[in-house]
């Protein structure tokens, strides 16, 4: 049993590649594990957010948290900001970390480009996110391949800390998919699927309707070759297209690869567009059951409460070593 740690952002849209990048091992690794399963509300107001709307979004990835198949009898499932623990240890490791290595996050990078007035809280998010994990003594973060410098920051925050303060810290690894860790965005598969790109052609979002799948995939950048294979060099579009057929119907690639041989990409899509919609629709039913349960509510004040007794002495133990406070 190992301690497992992660979070998705409240920004609505969660997609494709969230779901088969990240979400699809959360579910696989609640049986035999610890999890803890967030939703970190205070990463999304690194940017404006209406409040109204950051409320909404909140329920919504917590209801396809248990869409998708997460168990709170099994996972503890709460949302970032019920509890105090991350925002208090986020400071202490503010202290632990260098200017220069946060502004070398590629992220921040590409969010502040252009862009004089960028937000203290995009510059200092991966802080937040290292705190959210070592708050609970985590072992293993699963994630998409995207977030591998700040799994990677985290642990060198951990370390160095550990080096001033023997054993405080548990330092965790990060977990990626072997497949599908990196979905492509459809319409430009050079770059991954956002949430925030806008066209909404770009991406899936689980909550999509069958229609829309359909124009998205139909419309999707794939080559003038016209043969069904993986090149991710060459052939960007279609590999991205090839992957997420072999994520949601568990076929290998070369047997896509195969099946496919003499076939045009419009079969091959009209195919994709099945497989997807299959997927998808019975976690779209679930949603929307949950969604209006009063049960999620009640899910994810007890997740808070359980999420909470483990943080306390974890945060205790951190704050004497670091000789903060007087209280025992
Ligand atoms: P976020 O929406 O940024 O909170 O991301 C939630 C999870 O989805 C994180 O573990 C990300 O690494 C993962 N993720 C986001 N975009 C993609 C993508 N295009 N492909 C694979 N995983 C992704
Ligand atoms: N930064 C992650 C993302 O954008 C979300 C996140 C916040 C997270 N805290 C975390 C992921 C802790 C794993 C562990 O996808």
């Amino acid at each position: 049993m190992a301690r497992v740690f992660s979070g998705v952002q409240p920004t609505g849209n969660i997609h494709i590649g969230n779901y088969l990048g990240a979400l699809r091992q959360f579910v696989e690794l609640q049986n035999d594990n610890d999890c803890i399963y967030c939703v970190v509300d205070m990463h999304s107001i690194t940017v404006p957010q209406n409040p109204k709307e950051l409320r909404q979004h909140i329920l919504d990835v917590a209801a396809l948290y248990m869409a998708i198949g997460l168990d709170p009898e099994k996972a503890i499932l709460f949302v970032q900001s019920d509890v105090p623990g991350h925002a208090e240890l986020s400071w202490i490791l503010t202290c632990s970390s260098y200017t220069g290595e946060l502004s070398r996050m590629t992220q921040f990078k590409e969010k502040s480009r252009n862009n004089e007035s960028a937000g203290m809280g995009l510059f200092s998010y991966p802080i937040l996110m290292a705190a959210d994990i070592l708050l609970y003594d985590t072992e293993i973060v699963p994630v998409g391949n995207d977030q591998k410098q700040h799994i990677e920051l985290c642990r060198d925050i951990a370390i160095r800390v550990n080096n001033r303060f023997e054993n405080t810290f548990v330092v965790p690894e990060g977990k990626y998919m072997k497949s599908a860790a990196r979905v492509m965005s459809l319409d430009d598969p050079t770059n991954k699927m956002s949430k925030s790109a806008e066209n909404i052609h770009s991406r899936i979002s689980l909550l999509d309707e069958p229609s829309k799948i359909k124009k998205s995939i139909m419309k999707a950048t794939t080559d003038s070759e016209g043969t069904i294979r993986v090149d991710w060099d060459e052939k960007p579009g279609i590999s991205n297209l090839i992957t997420i057929y072999s994520a949601f119907s568990g076929i290998d690639i070369p047997d896509i690869e195969k099946k496919y041989e003499g076939c045009g990409y419009g079969d091959f899509k009209k195919d994709l567009v099945d497989v997807t919609v299959e997927a998808l629709t019975p976690i779209q039913e679930r949603y929307a059951e949950i969604r209006k349960s009063e049960e999620l509510k009640t899910a994810l004040k007890e997740g808070a409460e359980k999420a909470n007794a483990i943080a306390v002495p974890i945060l205790r133990r951190v704050k004497k070593k670091f000789g903060l406070g007087v209280k025992k």
